[in-house]
């Protein structure tokens, strides 16, 4: 029998958008098929760059095609800690502005750990996260992005597999990478919440997305490292339903189409 940590992940050969349209039909046709069982659906959302196709090809369909988000809740994976709600780069803003308000949610639907709690309060704060997705029934799809030096959400290299929702600190790949957006290195957080690694590997189903030659060297190492907290996109071999969606793929040789 195969163990758990040698399973590797399946890719999908693609280019962004086909792989947004494939994740963004998939996504569609769950909603769907809950809505017609009267049921809800729980999504693990992610910031970034990466799943913004996902997000402009859900509006669309609910746009033109009438994709109703009305039975779906939302958990979203990480936050900087000390932006203010509003702040251009604070990922609940990212997410009112690309995701909630564009699909015609309310923001009662939608979940983002609070980057203005104060400390105090943090360590509480992260046990009600995690209960309030485990009231709604757990993480039905996870969408993921992974960060240059291998970070799933916010769990940077490091974290183990037990890992839950807590703060961390952002390793310095992940503060240079996001102070284009920032402005400067100086106005980056230095400290974030996120779910754990655990928390992610406890969603049903799991799709990350991985495009450009810049997740060239990550992909390779995430692919081939041993699991482990080193490399916490690792993890992910193992997984009894993940997919990577990759314009990478040929360069691997195990492109799943
Ligand atoms: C950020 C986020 C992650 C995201 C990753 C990749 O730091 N916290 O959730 O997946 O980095 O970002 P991008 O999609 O812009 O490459």
């Amino acid at each position: 029998m195969m163990t758990a940590d040698a399973a590797p992940i399946p890719l999908v050969d693609c280019t962004p958008s086909e792989g947004a349209r494939a994740v963004a039909a998939e996504i569609a046709a769950l909603v769907r098929a809950r809505r017609a069982a009267g049921r809800g659906v729980v999504l693990g959302l992610a910031t970034g760059r990466t799943p913004l196709g996902i997000y402009a090809e859900l509006a669309r369909l609910h746009r033109e095609e009438g994709l109703d988000f009305a039975n779906v809740t939302t958990f979203n994976l990480d936050e900087y800690l000390g932006l203010r709600a509003d702040h251009p780069q604070s990922y609940r803003r990212y997410m009112r502005e690309r995701v909630w308000r564009p699909l015609g949610m309310s923001l009662e639907q939608g979940w983002i750990p609070a980057g203005e709690i104060a400390p105090s309060q943090v360590d509480a704060h992260c046990r009600e996260y995690e209960r309030a997705i485990a009231e709604a029934g757990g993480i039905d799809l996870q969408l993921l992005g992974i960060g240059r030096n291998g970070h799933i959400g916010f769990n940077e290299p490091g974290s183990p597999r037990d890992s839950r929702t807590r703060r961390v600190e952002l390793d310095a790949l992940t503060r240079e990478d996001a102070a284009r957006d920032f402005g400067s290195l100086e106005a980056v957080p230095r400290h974030a919440i996120t779910v754990g690694v655990a928390t992610i590997l406890s969603a049903r189903r799991i799709r990350v997305l991985a495009f450009g030659e810049s997740k060239r060297e990550v992909l390779e190492r995430t692919l081939s490292r041993p699991v482990g907290p080193e490399v916490p996109a690792t993890f992910l071999r193992g997984h009894p339903d993940v997919r990577l969606f990759t314009d990478l793929a040929s360069a691997h040789g195990k492109a799943a189409r």
